[in-house]
């Protein structure tokens, strides 16, 4: 009995336990429904502000000008990824759901129609950040340039661990260092302690004022001009290696 009498910091993860293998097994009745042929991104993260949704956004975007079809979901109840895609003004149908076990569902019929699925997650490590790993096939935990962000980073990556021996090795893990100074010693720190996490590093997003200023401009940053052509550049660079095969 993994719950009998123990601490709470034990209980606790007990319950987390119980819960996680409660989520996998209806996601694998739920799997068989999944084409193979459809690309299920996730973006996680068991802290806020790193850029989870900045970067779901310019990926949906990506996807869609390369006219696939594309599913935006907003898994963060604090929606702020919504008004951004319908001002995009592409093709991209956006989905709200924050529920993980209709996430499950949802994405287990979506499959069937949509090339590309993005989902964008809220910062922790809720039911829903779960469920998003266990129906993800590639998972990308942004992380900003600072121990906290590091520390929340292992975290995120022991419950993407837990999903990968659920699903034999899926869903495809990724740490993307963004907002990174060049000259700071923390990004350099950063890059540097990253790659002992056993997760494969993407090269990132420098901190950049276009891609703040992106969402205010309803715009990504490939559409916002010469004042964004670094931005757009390294986004593009990003892009190709989050999609690549
Ligand atoms: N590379 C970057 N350079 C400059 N600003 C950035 C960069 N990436 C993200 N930001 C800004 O940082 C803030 C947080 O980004 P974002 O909303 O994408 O993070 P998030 O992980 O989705 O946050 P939350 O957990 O609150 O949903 C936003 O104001 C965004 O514009
Ligand atoms: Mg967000």
């Amino acid at each position: 009995m993994c719950c009998s009498g123990a601490t709470t910091s034990r209980n606790r993860s007990c319950v987390f336990r119980q819960s996680f293998n409660r989520l996998t097994l209806k996601f694998q009745s739920n799997y068989v429904l999944l084409t193979e042929w459809s690309m299920i991104y996730g973006l996680a993260n068991s802290k806020g502000g790193v850029g989870k949704t900045t970067i779901a956004v310019h990926l949906a975007a990506w996807l869609a000008k390369k006219k696939r079809t594309v599913v935006f979901i907003e898994a963060d109840p604090q929606q702020s990824a919504s008004n951004w895609i319908e001002e995009l003004s592409l093709s991209i149908k956006l989905e709200q759901i924050s529920d993980p076990e209709a996430i499950f569902r949802r994405v287990a019929k979506l499959a069937a129609d949509a090339d590309d699925i993005v989902i964008d997650g809220p910062a922790g490590l809720s039911p829903t950040t779960r469920s998003i790993m266990l129906c993800a096939d590639r998972v990308f935990l942004p992380c900003g340039p600072s121990i906290l962000d590091l520390d929340a980073a292992g975290k995120a990556i022991e419950v993407l661990t837990k999903a990968q021996k659920t699903r034999h090795g899926k869903p495809r893990g990724f740490l993307i260092p963004n907002k990174l100074q060049k000259r700071a010693r923390l990004s350099r720190e950063m890059l540097e302690t990253a790659q002992t996490l056993g997760i494969k590093v993407l090269s990132g997003l420098s901190y950049r004022q276009s891609f703040a200023d992106a969402p205010g401009q309803a715009k990504v940053v490939s559409q916002m001009g010469a004042s964004a052509f670094l931005a757009s550049h390294e986004m593009q660079s990003l892009m190709k290696e989050m999609t690549r095969a």
